[in-house]
């Protein structure tokens, strides 16, 4: 097991990452100071898995638990799901002492977290992240909310956890596709900050997929370095934070235009980081070499690499955000110079459109 600290003051949390984890919950959750009740949040799908081990871990601890399933699907991460999580918790009488912890993907993740961060203005939770996209993402850094009907995660919070627990082991049940789209954040943080990780993977990427124990670990643990650096320099997304949209502004555009349905998140960010690596090339940026490579290392991770051919560009450009902070409606990329470093560039939309790669 591999412990990775993020440092935040007195918000700071253990991230602890290796097989076989769920067993010593109990341990993990005395170690940062959580007493009597627990609430597990999580869902039909995850629930048959896991729920079990981690029940009896913590009630062997001596910890009273009571869990409350939400629907499974990211249209559940939605303030019906919030109110029933409330519902139960009332029903349990849950005191300011109490924790809540969540067990899945990063729905579960947002929508728990989100709960902790409100209920009685505030209680402890704890990330058990059961996807690679959470592992690596989305457990890590305090960013918790829901969805509103007019857009995603519209509605949320700043809220870190107190301790995130990642087991390996449940990678093995993750169908193969969730598995490749939480790739895609693995390539992500290579390209955006770390030569060395991004060659492992170039090297090592079999081996990954054929859930090699010992390179997940080392992979997964230096991901969630990654983005506890990244949160530790910027917690609430000042600027900084926002070099981890890298391939996100084409890739969130691109989910919205074929409205969530025909891509996995990981998936329209594989072809927004082709397209950012491509315009960082245009701008001088990115050379040859290594716009080649990030376009070979997502393109055997088995994630697309192209916009297809019937999405249009002005739809995609329109589907952009603009950076309030700039002036002119500008929209902020993160480009890439090679692999390893970034930095940010305004473009207007024509712009962007004229430098979308076909
Ligand atoms: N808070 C953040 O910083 C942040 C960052 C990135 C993404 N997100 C959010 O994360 C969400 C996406 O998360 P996700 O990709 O994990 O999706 P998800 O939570 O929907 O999980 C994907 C699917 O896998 C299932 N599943 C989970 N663990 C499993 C396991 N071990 N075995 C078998 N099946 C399993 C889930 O039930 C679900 O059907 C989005 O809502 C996104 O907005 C948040
Ligand atoms: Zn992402």
């Amino acid at each position: 097991m591999r412990t990775i600290k993020v440092n935040l003051g007195d918000r700071s949390y253990p991230i602890h990452v290796g097989g076989g984890l769920l067993p010593c919950m109990g341990e993990f959750l005395q170690q940062v100071g959580c007493r009597e009740k627990i609430a597990i949040v999580t869902n039909p799908t995850v629930a048959p898995l896991y729920l079990k081990p981690v029940e009896e871990a913590l009630t062997a601890s001596g910890f009273k638990v009571t869990s409350a399933l939400v629907p499974d699907g990211e249209e559940h991460k939605s303030l019906s799901s919030l109110s029933a999580i409330y519902d139960r918790l009332i029903a349990d009488r849950f005191e300011r002492g109490c924790s809540i912890l969540a067990l899945g993907g990063g729905v579960v993740g947002d929508l728990a977290g989100f709960a902790a961060a409100t209920f009685l203005r505030g209680v402890p939770y704890i990330q058990v992240p059961t996807t690679l996209l959470a592992q690596v993402d989305s457990s890590v850094g305090g960013k918790t909310g829901i969805n509103h009907q007019e857009g995603k995660n519209l509605i949320g919070a700043f809220y870190q956890p107190r301790l995130v627990v990642i087991d390996l082991d449940a990678l093995r049940t993750l169908p193969r596709r969730e598995f490749m789209s939480g790739l895609a954040e693995v390539i992500k943080y290579g390209v955006i900050d770390d030569p060395k990780l991004f060659a492992l993977l170039e090297q090592k990427l079999e081996r990954l997929i054929a859930l090699d124990g010992e390179l997940l670990e080392e992979v997964i643990a230096t991901s969630c370095a990654i983005k506890a650096k990244v949160v530790e320099k910027d917690e609430r997304e000042e600027d900084y934070r926002s070099i981890l949209n890298f391939g996100h502004t084409v890739g969130h555009a691109l989910e919205a235009v074929t409205h969530y349905g025909r891509f996995l998140h990981g998936e329209a960010v594989g072809i927004g980081m082709v397209q950012a690596a491509s315009i960082s090339g245009n701008q001088g940026l990115c050379d040859e070499r290594s716009l080649k490579r990030i376009r070979q290392l997502i393109a055997a991770a088995g994630l697309p690499v192209e916009i297809p051919s019937d999405v249009g560009r002005l739809d995609i450009v329109q589907r952009m955000e603009v950076d309030k902070k700039s002036s002119g409606g500008r929209i902020k990329f993160v480009l890439c110079e090679g692999i390893g470093k970034t930095r940010f560039h305004w473009f207007s939309p024509e712009e962007i459109i004229a430098q979308l790669a076909t």
